[in-house]
């Protein structure tokens, strides 16, 4: 028997993986704790929020005061941390959300994780989920690998890389045990439609521009989100204490190469001549300090662990399109701030 505090568990890669846990491990009791900024939707959790093994507390992470009550109330055994700012163009327009909830929120989970396992620290564990984007930006050639020196950019990933630091730093100085990972692009259902992908496909099917950030070269490493929450559930149970995983894909896409590819499968999905979706791109002023290419080698996951993805990008993407298309419910409810209800109604009139 376990007790599992997620944190962010209703944003996208959060919802994955509590999903996966709650229906994979009914020994396991799941506590989803999470705030529901905008981007956190109970709707994404549906499926299993009746099951007896899922639990939902909203909480803000910045409270660490709260933090503190919870684990002495609860006493979780083990912490997969996901809760976090994750949209880097949001960071560049308020970084002081970015350093509240993504360092302070870390630190203050690691201060309740530490303040009540006290030093008994027997069959726990803080699993942190990071991004590539701490590494910073590769030219042409070469991959990040799980040495490779920090050197973010952007405030959301500074941000990442300071959390990352004070996990760390909190296994070698206070003994926590910890893991973190470190992961390429996520795609796939229930991504906020403020994404590459998701704003794209909503954008196409209302025949709104396509606002491809400068000459649109820019190389992202996609990786579906089901795989993600695959690697996360092993590198929990089986990654080492202290140690550091990568996770991707190998599957670089320049942006104008995979909006195209997007826009052909749209065309093919609403029976629209091959063509017309790709007249709606319009090339935009670039991001400040975009970084030109991510490419994760993780070799370490594959060869220490047995990790490998599990579909093919073209599979893939075609599983994504579908979803969206097959949930347009979801998409206008989370366009139109309406999903922001469903937790009134669901929980507070208990
Ligand atoms: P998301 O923005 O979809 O979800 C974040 C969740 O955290 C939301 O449910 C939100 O309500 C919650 N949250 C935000 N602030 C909070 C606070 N102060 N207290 C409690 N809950 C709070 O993000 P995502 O894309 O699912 O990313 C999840 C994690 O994975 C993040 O740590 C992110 O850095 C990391 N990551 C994301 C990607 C990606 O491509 N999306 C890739 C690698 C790593
Ligand atoms: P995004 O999905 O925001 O992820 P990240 O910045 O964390 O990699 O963006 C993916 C790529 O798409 C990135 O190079 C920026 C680019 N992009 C656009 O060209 N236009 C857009 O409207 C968005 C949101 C992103």
């Amino acid at each position: 028997m376990k007790k599992i505090l997620i944190t962010g568990g209703a944003g996208f890669i959060g919802s994955h993986v509590v999903r996966l846990f709650v229906n994979k491990y009914p020994n396991y009791q799941i506590y989803n704790l999470d705030k529901l900024t905008y981007a956190g939707n109970l709707f994404n959790l549906k499926d299993i929020e009746h099951k007896d093994n899922y639990h939902f507390i909203k909480a803000d992470i910045v409270d660490g005061e709260a933090m503190q009550h919870l684990f002495e109330e609860h006493n979780f055994d083990s912490v997969i941390h996901l809760a976090a700012e994750s949209h880097v163009d949001r960071s560049i327009s308020n970084p002081m959300e970015f350093v509240m909830t993504n360092v302070i929120g870390t630190v203050n989970l690691l201060n309740a994780a530490r303040q009540q396992w006290k030093n008994d620290f027997e069959g726990k564990r803080f699993y942190h989920i990071s991004t590539d984007e701490v590494y910073g930006s590769l030219g042409e050639t070469g991959f990040f690998y799980e040495d490779t020196a920090y050197d973010p950019h952007s405030p959301y990933s500074a941000s990442k890389a300071s959390s990352d630091h004070f996990v760390r730093a909190y296994h070698d100085t206070f003994n926590v045990p910890v893991v973190i990972s470190n992961c390429s692009n996520n795609y796939g259902p229930n991504q906020f439609p403020e994404k590459l992908i998701p704003l794209f496909i909503n954008n196409i099917r209302h025949n709104k521009p396509l606002p491809v950030y400068g000459k649109g070269e820019n190389v992202r490493d996609w990786l579906y989100v089901v795989d993600h929450a695959r690697a996360i559930d092993v590198i929990f149970h089986r990654g080492g204490d202290g140690e550091t995983y990568n996770i991707g894909g190998h599957n670089e896409w320049t942006n104008i190469a995979l909006i195209k590819v997007m826009c052909s499968i749209m065309d093919e999905k609403l029976g629209r001549t091959e063509g017309t979706s790709e007249q709606l791109i319009t090339y935009v002023k670039d991001r400040a300090g975009h970084d030109l290419r991510y490419a994760i080698d993780s070799g370490k996951l594959q060869k220490e662990l047995d990790w490998v993805p599990s579909l093919q990008f073209e599979e893939g993407i075609r599983l994504t399109i579908d979803w969206y298309l097959s949930n347009q419910q979801w998409l206008d409810e989370v366009t139109s701030g309406n999903y922001l209800k469903y937790y009134e109604h669901q929980y507070e009139s208990r």
